[in-house]
C-alpha cells in the first residue's frame, strides 16, 4: 500500500462495459462537490436523491455547497429498497421535466445508492449517475462497480441492472455521524478486501485496530482507498461476474444464508459476512489449502472488530437450504471462494454437503 495524505484526494478509475467511472476519495471533498461535478462533465440539470436520516444529518452541509436544492427523499431502510421508492424518484423527475441530459446524484448508504442507481439506469433508458456514499459499506463497496437494483417481496436484489456511476465522490469525513455498529459492519468488508487481495491492508487493520475504530484519517482513508482500488480493479476486468468478480463474494455464500435465515433482521450485512469468511477459512484449512495460523489471524481480527450477534441457535438444515437456494449455485454446483493465504483466493465448485456441514458445526450450529 502506498502512503496517502488524507487531505489530498486520490483518484481511482474504473472502466467497465465501455463506460468510464471516476472515483475520488479524500477528507472534506464533499464540500467541493459543485466543482467536482463541473470538472467531470456532469451537466447543470442535477437531481439529488437522499434519505430522510442522511439529509437530517448532512443536508445543511450539502445545501451550503449546492445552494437551496430540494432533494428527493426516500424512506430509510432495507425494506424500502423497492420499486415503490424507485417510482417516487421517477415521479419527481417527470414532474420536474428531467431529460436525457439530467444527472441523478445519490447521497446516502447502499440502500439509497442502489435504489437511486436503478432509477438512473432505467429513467429514459439511462441517465447520468453520481454516487456520494455516506456509509463505510457504501464507500468501499456498493457505490463502486455499477450494480444497482432493488428487492422484491420474494427476495433480495431480484430486480436490477448494471449502470456505472460516472463519478463517485467519497468523503470519509461524512462517516463521523455513522453509528458504531454500521461502521463496524463496513469494516468487515474491508477485512474481506484484505483477505482476497491485500496482505498489507489486512496487516494495517490488525496493527491499527484502535485508530481505525477512532476513525483516524491517517488509517481510515488509506484503508478506504485500498479497498476501492481492489474493487475497481476487479470490476474493470470482469463487470458481469463471469469469473474474477466472484472473488468479491468471499464470505458471502454462508453470509447470505445467515442473513436469509434470520430474515435480514439479526445481522448487519458485514456481520453475516464475518461469519461467512470464518466458514470459508475453515473449509480451506480442512482441505489443506490455507495455513491454520492464517485462519487464526482472521479469527483474531474479526473478534477484535466484534462483537457479532449470535449464530448458535440457527438450525443447520435451514442454513444449508439457504446456501442451496443462493444464486451462487450454477448448474447445481456450488461456487465457493476460498482464501489460500491472506491476500490470495481461488474459486472452487466442488464443495460437498459434508464439508459444509463440518464448517457449520464448527461454527456451533446444531443439526
Ligand atoms: N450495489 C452493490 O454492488 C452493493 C454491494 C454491497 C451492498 N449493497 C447493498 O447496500 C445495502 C446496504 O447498504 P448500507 O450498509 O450502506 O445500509 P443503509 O443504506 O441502509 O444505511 C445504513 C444506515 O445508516 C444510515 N446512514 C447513512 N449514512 C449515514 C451517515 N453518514 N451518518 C449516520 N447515519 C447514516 C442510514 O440512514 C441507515 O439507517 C444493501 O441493500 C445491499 O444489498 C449493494
Ligand atoms: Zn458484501
Amino acid at each position: 500500500m502506498t502512503s496517502i495524505d488524507p487531505a489530498h484526494p486520490v483518484r481511482v478509475d474504473v472502466t467497465a462495459g465501455g463506460a468510464a467511472s471516476t472515483i475520488l476519495i479524500g477528507d472534506g471533498i464533499a464540500d467541493q462537490l459543485p466543482a467536482l461535478l463541473d470538472l467531470n462533465g456532469i451537466g447543470p440539470r442535477r437531481f439529488l436523491v437522499s434519505s430522510q436520516n442522511v439529509w437530517r444529518l448532512h443536508g445543511a452541509q450539502f445545501q451550503r455547497v449546492l445552494g437551496a436544492v430540494e432533494p428527493i427523499l426516500l424512506p430509510d431502510g432495507e425494506r424500502y429498497k423497492n420499486l415503490q421508492s424507485v417510482s417516487k424518484v421517477y415521479d419527481a423527475l417527470i414532474r420536474a421535466g428531467a431529460d436525457r441530459g439530467s444527472a441523478l446524484i445519490a447521497i446516502g448508504g447502499g440502500v439509497i445508492g442502489d435504489s437511486a442507481g436503478f432509477a438512473a439506469a432505467t429513467f429514459l433508458r439511462g441517465i447520468t449517475l453520481v454516487q456520494v456514499p455516506t456509509t463505510l459499506l457504501a464507500q468501499v463497496d456498493s457505490s463502486i462497480g455499477g450494480k444497482v437494483g432493488v428487492n422484491h417481496t420474494l427476495g433480495k436484489n431480484l430486480i436490477g441492472a448494471f449502470h456505472q456511476a460516472r463519478l463517485v465522490v467519497i468523503d470519509p469525513l461524512l462517516l463521523a455521524t455513522l453509528p458504531r455498529r454500521e461502521f463496524r459492519s463496513g469494516l468487515y468488508e474491508v477485512v474481506k478486501y484484505g483477505m482476497i487481495a491485500s496482505r498489507s491492508l489486512f496487516d494495517l487493520l490488525v496493527s491499527q485496530t484502535k485508530a481505525v475504530f477512532d476513525r483516524n484519517p491517517s488509517v481510515l482513508v488509506p484503508a478506504i482507498v485500498e479497498s476501492c482500488r481492489i474493487k475497481a480493479d476487479v470490476v474493470s476486468k470482469d463487470e458481469r461476474e463471469s469469473g474474477l468478480r466472484r472473488i468479491l463474494n468471499y464470505g458471502h455464500t454462508v453470509g447470505h444464508a445467515l442473513e436469509a435465515v434470520t430474515k435480514y433482521r439479526r445481522y448487519r450485512h458485514g456481520e453475516a459476512i464475518a461469519y461467512g469468511m470464518l466458514a470459508a477459512a475453515d473449509l480451506a484449512v480442512a482441505r489443506g489449502a490455507l495455513a491454520g495460523r492464517e485462519r487464526e489471524a482472521l479469527a483474531h481480527l474479526i473478534a477484535a472488530l466484534g462483537p457479532l450477534p449470535p449464530v448458535l441457535d440457527l438450525p443447520m438444515g435451514d442454513v444449508l437450504e439457504a446456501v442451496r437456494r443462493d444464486k451462487k449455485v450454477v448448474n447445481g454446483r456450488l461456487h465457493f471462494v476460498i482464501a489460500i493465504a491472506i491476500g490470495a483466493t481461488m474459486t472452487i465448485d466442488d464443495v460437498t454437503e459434508e464439508e459444509l456441514v463440518a464448517v457449520l458445526s464448527r461454527m456451533g450450529l446444531k443439526s
